[in-house]
């Protein structure tokens, strides 16, 4: 069967029998072989009226997207590449939390079907400390979430996840000692069916927190207890400086707040480094806060800034 996405370029041939997930608001699974941008095609939807809980999966993306206007590149049938469509009732400030709920339930995902728990790189990076390369961090996924905004309000916000499953041993130079997928750490393949379920059975729970006011608290704690960020040295890279310093908590809208010297700066984008002991000292670099950046009508609710320096298989555009 082949049907067509307005706007977007997916070759609509079924590749995975799930088709829904009971008990969830998931019920409009649709995975392909392949496409441009799960992404950018749910974004299409999105405009021409598709509901909230459809999911588009694919085996392969021609033109995945990256944070930071970076290109998201994987072997065919390899991860999980999956975006997400909500329509949440919420205001801007909490478009840190629709990413943060979608990361959060894929490494509960992650735990429950290959007894891997990643750390939770800031904003919304899954990182692995990798026994084979000394305990350094690899990337195992990203999101990515896009919106179409009605105002101060969320229209639609697309979350998207790519998530490394089952990669080969080796990996391409460039991206080798930067990223890490889930059959190099568990030494077999991992069923991304099971892991795509898991998330969106986890995504459902977590989502339903967010819109109610009282739930969001917990999925701050939870957000804290996974964070690989929190409480390390760090380097920030912005689009205007670095900032070097030790991450001492976030704020309510997700942003950083980093100690430099005696000062907290509050960092709501930007890239992050986390400093292995010994390899910096902590201290100022020209810090200066900034203002929290407006999502564009279109665009990412965070994270506009154009600089690539992080890991995994984001390439510059
Ligand atoms: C990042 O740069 O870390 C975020 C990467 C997000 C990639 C996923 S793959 C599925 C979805 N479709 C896209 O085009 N991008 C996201």
């Amino acid at each position: 069967m082949v049907s067509s996405v307005p706007g977007g370029d997916a070759s609509f041939t079924p590749s995975g029998p799930l088709r829904a997930v009971p008990g969830t608001r998931f019920a409009d699974v649709r995975w392909v072989a392949e496409t441009g941008s799960t992404n950018a095609d749910l974004l299409a939807l999105a405009t021409a009226g598709r509901p909230e809980g459809t999911v588009l999966v694919a085996d392969h993306q021609t033109a995945g997207r990256g944070r930071l206007g970076r290109v998201w590149t994987a072997p065919p049938g390899s991860s999980i590449l999956l975006s997400v469509l909500l329509r949440p009732d919420v205001g801007l400030e909490h478009a840190h939390a629709l990413t943060t709920a979608v990361a959060l339930s894929a490494i509960e995902a992650c735990e429950t079907v290959a007894g891997v728990r990643p750390g939770l790189k800031w904003p919304n990076d899954l990182v692995v400390a990798v026994p084979a390369a000394d305990g350094a961090e690899r990337k195992l996924a990203g999101v990515l979430a896009e919106s179409v905004l009605a105002g101060r309000r969320f229209a639609a916000v697309v979350v998207g996840i790519g998530l490394n499953v089952n990669w080969p041993d080796d990996l391409p130079p460039e991206i080798g000692d930067l990223a890490v997928a889930l059959n190099h750490l568990t030494g077999g393949p991992v069923d991304r069916q099971k892991l795509v379920t898991a998330l969106l059975v986890g995504l459902e729970r977590r989502y339903a927190a967010l819109l109610a006011t009282d739930g969001r608290m917990a999925l701050r704690r939870e957000e804290e207890a996974v964070s690989a960020t929190l409480g390390r040295d760090v380097r920030v890279v912005r689009s205007h400086d670095e900032l070097v310093g030790t991450v001492v908590g976030f704020e309510p809208d997700g942003a950083l707040r980093l100690e430099v010297d005696t000062d907290v700066v509050v960092v709501p984008v930007g890239d992050v480094i986390h400093l292995r002991p010994g390899s910096s000292s902590v201290g100022a670099a020209s810090p200066s806060a900034s203002p929290m950046p407006l999502p564009a009508s279109r665009g990412q609710p965070e994270d506009p800034d154009p600089r690539s320096i992080s890991a995994g298989q984001n390439h510059d555009a």
